[in-house]
This record gives C-alpha cells, sequence and structure tokens, in this order.
C-alpha cells in the first residue's frame, strides 16, 4: 500500500504510544494492517516487525487482509453450529464466491468471518451483518439479506 507512513509516526510519539495505538491508527487509515506498512514503521522506530505481527494476530480486532465493506459475522460456536451454522455458512460462500481461505469477494464488497460463540445463543443461529444481530439465521434468509445488501450497492 502507498502510504505516508511519518503521519503514523508523529501521532506515535506524540501520544507516547504502544504497539496497540499504532495498530489502531495504521488499521483506523488503511481499513486493515498492511504488511509493508508495518516493515516500513519497524524500520522507522526500531520495533521488530514480529511485535507487530505478534499484536495483530493476538487481538481479533486487527485484520492484516483488506476486508469488505460489508462484513457477515458467522458464528460457529456449539449452540449455533448444533442449529446449522454450517449450512448456512456455506449458502454465504456460494452466495458471496468466497471461501474460508479467501474470505472477501473479488470486487471488495463483503467479507465473510467466522467467529466463536457471539454470546446470543439463545438466538442461534446467529449472524451479524455489519455487526447487527441477526437471529434464527437460516440459509434462504441470509441470501436474502445478502441480496438487500447487494441492491443497496447497487442503487
Ligand atoms: S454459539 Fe452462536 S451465539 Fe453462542
Amino acid at each position: 500500500m502507498n502510504i505516508d507512513i511519518q503521519p503514523f509516526i508523529d501521532r506515535y510519539r506524540a501520544a507516547d504510544g504502544n504497539i496497540i495505538t499504532l495498530l489502531q491508527d495504521i488499521q483506523h487509515e488503511c481499513g486493515y494492517i498492511p504488511e509493508d506498512v508495518v516493515f516500513a514503521l519497524s524500520d522507522a522506530l526500531d520495533i521488530p516487525a514480529s511485535s507487530f505481527f505478534g499484536v495483530a494476530t493476538f487481538y481479533t480486532q486487527f485484520h492484516l487482509h483488506p476486508r469488505g465493506k460489508t462484513i457477515v459475522t458467522a458464528c460457529c460456536g456449539t449452540a449455533c453450529h448444533v442449529k446449522g451454522a454450517e449450512r448456512i455458512i456455506q449458502a454465504a460462500e456460494r452466495e458471496l464466491g468466497v471461501t474460508e481461505e479467501h474470505p472477501t469477494s473479488e470486487d471488495g464488497q463483503f467479507t465473510l468471518e467466522r467467529v466463536a460463540c457471539l454470546g446470543t445463543c439463545s438466538l442461534a443461529p446467529v449472524v451479524l451483518l455489519n455487526g447487527e444481530v441477526h437471529a434464527k439465521m437460516s440459509p434462504d434468509k441470509l441470501r436474502r439479506e445478502i441480496l438487500r445488501f447487494k441492491e443497496a450497492i447497487h442503487d
């Protein structure tokens, strides 16, 4: 990603920051944590790149790859699994043309994420659409929701 890293350095120094605040700043600006930005900041600040990646991979809030504008978060916890989460995920993968290895759609509009229990098991199976809870989801219901988002993109 072709981006000026100086503002990150300035904010990091001004706030007497740490790696977490620096990663948050990068993600806020870039939408994710680009590898080349990490390496450039590692050189400039004399912090090992492994320290950045160690933190970035530990916390689920950080993303090392570009994400879509719409995030479909499917719960794979036990309650959701028992109630058919896998069929819902397969429907989403077909609808979006994504896989677990390539979770973001070609057009960059959608990312399908899998998470462990969202803490709302009584609503299982649960899917979040851009953070909004959708309870008692089914493959058909999710396909309709995804279509609604797709139509909104083209409006
Ligand atoms: S297992 Fe899905 S919300 Fe708990």
